[in-house]
This record gives C-alpha cells, structure tokens and sequence, in this order.
C-alpha cells in the first residue's frame, strides 16, 4: 500500500468507517422492503394495500365488494393509462370510488404494482403500436392465413394466442425474421399420393412408424396407414415465409410484437393460467 502516504493513513481509515457505516445504515432502511423489490414498487404496494385491498385484496383476486383485478381479463387489458384514469376517476354508479388525492406518481406506482400481481415483473412498454400490429396480422403481414390468435386465423401454423405471454419481445421479433427454417415437428409440410393415385398437400401433425396423421390445407384431417401410401414426399422447409425481413419496416415489426404481446393469452377463460397450451409445445 506504498500509494498511500503515512501520516493520513488514520483519515482515510475514519473516511473509510464513515463511508461504510452510511452504507450500512442506507442498506438498513431499504431492509425493511422485500429484497427484490424497489423503492417504487413499494411504494406503490404501500398504497395498493392502504387504499385498495379492502375491496380487491391483498393479492388483487377479489372480495364481495370488488372484482378481481390481478386475473380478471378486462384488467389485464386495459393500458396503463385506462387503469391511472380508472383509479383516477373510480367508476361512476359502482362501489369503485376515486382516488383523487392520490398524486400522478403514486397512480403510476400503483399501476407498476398491479402489474406486478398480475404476473407482469412491469408494464410492457413497447414501442410499437398493437393496433396497427393487429391490422398488420390479419393483413399485409399475412400471419393470419397460417396462425390463429384467439380463435380467429389459420391452422397451418401454431397459434400464437399465448405464445407472447412467455416471449421476450426479442425473441418474438427474431423469429419472424429467421431465414432459415427448418420445420416445427407437427408442422412438417409433405406432399403424399394415396393407394388409390390422389395427390395430397399438407402437414404431417403427428406420425408413429405406422401410421400418418396429415392434415390438408383445406383443415380436414386424414390417418394414413404408410403401408398404404404409394408415395411420401418430405418437405425440409418450414411453411412460415423467411422474407419478413424484406416485407416489413422495422417499426411495421415493433408493431407487431406490440401487438403479440398486448394478446391475452386467457381472454377466453376466466381463470389466471399463464402456462403454455400442450400442445403448442411441439418443439
Ligand atoms: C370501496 C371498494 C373499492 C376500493 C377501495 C377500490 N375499488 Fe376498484 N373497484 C371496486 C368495484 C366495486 C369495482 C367494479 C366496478 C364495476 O362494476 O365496473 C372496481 C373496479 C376496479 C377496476 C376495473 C376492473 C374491471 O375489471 O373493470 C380497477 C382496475 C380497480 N377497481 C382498481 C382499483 C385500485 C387500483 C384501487 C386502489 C387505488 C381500487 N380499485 C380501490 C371497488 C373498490
Ligand atoms: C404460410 C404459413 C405462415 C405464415 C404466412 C406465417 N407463419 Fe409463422 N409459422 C408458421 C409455421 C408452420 C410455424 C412453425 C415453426 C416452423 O415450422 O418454422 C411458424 C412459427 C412462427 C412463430 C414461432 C412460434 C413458436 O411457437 O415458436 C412465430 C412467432 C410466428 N410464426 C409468427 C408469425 C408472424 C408474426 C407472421 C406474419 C408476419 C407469420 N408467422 C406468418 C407458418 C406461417
């Protein structure tokens, strides 16, 4: 420790005790909240459990005088600003009152916390636009001749109702943008000819050594004895197109995703499932 001069050896000691004792006693008023847990977020339970548990819970799941705001599906849809404006405001002609002594700071931490019993670490802010995201979908982009969100698209691909749900917007935007595709097990595009000479086009959605599951591009299902086929032709490449990247802007892709993750994969159910389907998992 030569770089230090002797004679104020003993003061930088003192700085020393001094600064780790700030340290210390800093650490010592942030114990007092959760470890991973920040100071706005805290803040923003503290005012959850103060002004709304009462009605909706301390988990947000609900009472006999309110509604379930951690799983209901129209809470979990609406933006942050409809949710500010709702505590904002309450809701005229219920039993929700309006919060206005609350300031914009706390409404906002109260929104972070909600999201956060919703199952949501933080408001997903993305940059894109989901309704221009969803226009997009079910048209330019062409997803929605292969996949289907909440019930409404195609069949030739997954559906991607909950497939957001568990994605980081990252990862989303990267697999539309794959070139190079190899195709999803119960996804495999084939070509057959039957026993009696028909050409048929479509996907292998499941196979045992015997027997073929194929399904057509019309939607109905075949079962093939392979025996029985005069013909199987195997398709190695994924029906999902890989020129996205030339087809879509890049803020036609952040729209996108906005709008991938603004689905509610339980918009359906009542329930607050967040796994993903079965049999979606065909990786
Ligand atoms: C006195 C009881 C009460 C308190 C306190 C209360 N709420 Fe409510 N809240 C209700 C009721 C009742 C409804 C249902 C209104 C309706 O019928 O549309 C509701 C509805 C809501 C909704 C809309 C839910 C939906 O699915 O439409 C949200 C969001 C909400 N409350 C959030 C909060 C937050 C956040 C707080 C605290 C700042 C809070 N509430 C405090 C009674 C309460
Ligand atoms: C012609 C059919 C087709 C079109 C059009 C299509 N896809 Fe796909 N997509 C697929 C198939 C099939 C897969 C399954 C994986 C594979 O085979 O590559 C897939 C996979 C995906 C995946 C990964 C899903 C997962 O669970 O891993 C995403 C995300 C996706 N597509 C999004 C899109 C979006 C967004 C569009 C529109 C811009 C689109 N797809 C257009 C057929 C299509």
């Amino acid at each position: 420790m030569s770089w230090i001069p002797k004679t104020s050896g003993s003061l930088l000691g003192i700085a020393l005790v001094v600064l780790v004792s700030g340290l210390t006693s800093s650490l010592a008023q942030r114990g007092s909240h959760s470890k991973n847990v920040s100071n706005s977020s805290a803040a923003g339970r503290n005012t959850y459990n103060a002004s709304c548990a009462a009605c909706h819970g301390l988990d947000g799941h609900g009472s006999d005088k309110a509604v379930n705001i951690a799983a209901g599906a129209d809470a979990q849809h609406f933006s942050d600003a409809q949710l500010s404006g709702i505590i904002a405001n309450g809701v005229p002609g219920t039993g929700m009152p309006a919060f206005r002594n609350l300031s914009a700071t706390q409404v906002r931490a109260v929104v972070q916390y909600l999201r956060s019993l919703q199952g949501r670490s933080e408001a997903r802010t993305l940059p894109g636009d989901p309704k221009r995201g969803k226009a997009l979908f079910f048209g330019k982009g062409e997803c929605s001749t292969c996949h289907t969100i909440s019930g409404e698209g195609g069949f030739l691909g997954p559906d991607l109702s909950r497939y957001a749900a568990t994605a980081e917007p990252t990862a989303i935007r990267d697999q539309i943008l794959k070139t190079q595709r190899s195709p999803a097990f119960s996804y495999h595009p084939a070509v057959l000819t039957t026993a009696e000479g028909e050409r048929l086009e479509g996907l292998i959605r499941n196979e045992d050594n015997f027997s073929l599951q194929f399904q057509t591009k019309d939607g109905s299902f075949h079962l093939f004895q392979k025996s029985d086929l005069r013909n199987l032709e195997r398709r190695d490449t994924s029906l999902m197109p890989t020129d996205y990247r030339d087809r879509l802007s890049s803020s036609e892709l952040d729209d996108l995703v906005s709008f991938l993750v603004s689905v509610n994969p339980d918009a359906n159910k009542a329930g607050p499932s967040h796994k993903k389907k079965e049999e979606d998992d065909y990786e």
